[in-house]
């Protein structure tokens, strides 16, 4: 979500005449768009603060602005401004469509501003958007989260849930259609709440079933929660063409006990029930998943019980986390945080267990043929080209450029624990 509101930013500031770099020496603006989920994430950008603003003794009139969930905490966006005189702009995740009107601010008034919005104000549907990737688009269908999941931030700095309407997540998909983009990801912090917030509530099946009439392309979405997965939902992307098998079920935990801490509403029992039924209704679902490690208050056992839901799960891919406390969010202030050094032992652990299933899920796939989308030609060679299947794995393989943002059938030759190496079928 952060890199589409990148992308829209971009778009904003294109169609201010701008032109975009990619050496931060050069540029009259750089913009820093934050990341707040993770301690890691904003440490990172302090020190990208640091070391941008020298830019300002070379040429006087750089512009640094920063923006985004990262400030959108309002105490952030405060610590930042009186401790970073040379950041010109401080904006939120409320208030991005205002970036033209702050940046024309600074540029007269040569004054800084800092603007971090409460609330959004509705549903913006005409802001342009400079899309990073020729072959695949993203398109918000709902913003915010009502879940308060207890490690999470994000409630707090994207707001309650709103959706947008079928009708004008159809025009931009059509729109995209008619570019020749051939792979669209919905994006959401829970698809699976869509609608909600509509008058006639059409439900986030409905969504994919209108989308899917659309024409001929990939379809993905990210991120859905397990708990609202339901059995009607998976039936509706079997029945469909373009919703793409692949699957993001963030488990988080396994352990039940860790799970209603977290407050996520589903248990280890029935979240792999939801798994069986995905191995049961497709022939070869790509399972992915986010995992925190050392939740407060998670034994050894509690993490046993994530390691056995990693194993019966078989998951393609895990992006692993330690569990980093958020000021403000309840996971924070209890009791039984876990020390660093056991955190960093489960993790490990974990890494290792999950590289090994991720490395025989893909040698599992070498021998057979899969239809490929490619994306784009290696950095070294033009005749190295990488794509994805529809399940959304990583492929390279020998072809022309003119390739690129076609299908292809390759048949996988080699498996890595990321990646696979294929060879495209003769005469295509
Ligand atoms: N600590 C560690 N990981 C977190 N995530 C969200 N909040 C935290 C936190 N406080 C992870 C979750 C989520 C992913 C986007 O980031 O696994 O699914
Ligand atoms: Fe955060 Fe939970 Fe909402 Fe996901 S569902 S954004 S983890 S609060």
């Amino acid at each position: 979500m952060s890199e589409h509101d990148a992308e829209t930013l971009a778009g904003m500031i294109e169609a201010m005449g701008y032109e975009r770099t990619n050496e931060s020496e050069k540029a009259d603006l750089v913009v820093l768009h934050t990341c707040c989920v993770r301690e890691k994430a904003e440490s990172k950008v302090l020190t990208r603060i640091g070391i941008l603003k020298r830019l300002k003794e070379k040429n006087s009139s750089f512009i640094l602005a920063v923006g985004g969930c990262m400030t959108q905490q309002k105490s952030v966006a405060k610590y930042i401004k009186q401790s970073f005189k040379g950041v010109d702009i401080i904006f939120g995740t409320h208030n991005i469509h205002r970036f033209p009107e702050l940046l024309e601010e600074v540029k007269h008034r040569r004054h800084a501003v800092l603007e971090v919005w409460d609330e959004p104000d509705g549903v913006r549907e005409t802001l342009p958007v400079a899309r990073s990737d020729k072959t695949k688009a993203y398109v918000n269908i709902i913003y915010g989260c009502n879940n308060f999941c207890t490690y999470c931030i994000v409630p707090y700095v994207r707001g309650r849930e709103r959706s947008r309407s079928v009708e004008s997540i159809s025009e931009e998909v059509k729109g995209l259609l008619d570019q020749g983009y051939k792979d669209v990801m919905l994006l959401g912090q829970n698809v699976n709440s869509y609608g909600k917030t509509l008058e006639d509530r059409p439900d986030f099946s409905d969504l994919l079933t209108h989308l899917d009439t659309l024409g001929d392309y990939r379809l993905r979405y990210m991120t859905s929660h397990p708990r609202d997965f339901s059995g009607r939902l998976i039936e509706s992307i079997a029945n469909s063409n373009n919703v793409c098998e692949q699957f993001h079920l963030p488990l988080q935990s396994g352990s039940n006990n860790i799970i209603k801490k977290m407050h996520r509403g589903y248990t280890k029992e029935s979240y792999l029930e939801m798994v069986d039924k995905i191995y049961q209704e497709f022939t070869e679902p790509v399972l992915t998943t986010d995992i925190i490690v050392g939740f407060p208050g998670e034994t050894d056992e509690d993490f046993e019980d994530t390691l056995d839901v990693v194993r019966k799960a078989r998951y393609d891919l895990a992006y692993t986390f330690l569990y980093s406390p958020r000021e403000g969010t309840p996971a924070a202030t209890m009791d039984d945080q876990v020390p660093q050094e056991v955190k960093m032992e489960r993790f490990n652990r974990l890494l290792a267990l999950q590289n090994q299933i991720s490395l025989e899920k893909n040698q599992a796939m070498v021998g057979k043929e899969y239809e490929v989308l490619v994306e784009g030609t290696s950095k070294t060679s033009d005749k190295i080209l990488t794509g994805r299947t529809r399940g959304g794995k990583v492929i390279n393989f020998a072809g022309e450029p003119s390739d690129v943002r076609q299908l292809r059938m390759v048949e996988v030759v080699g498996a890595r624990t990321w990646s696979l190496q294929g060879k495209i079928r003769q005469g295509e």
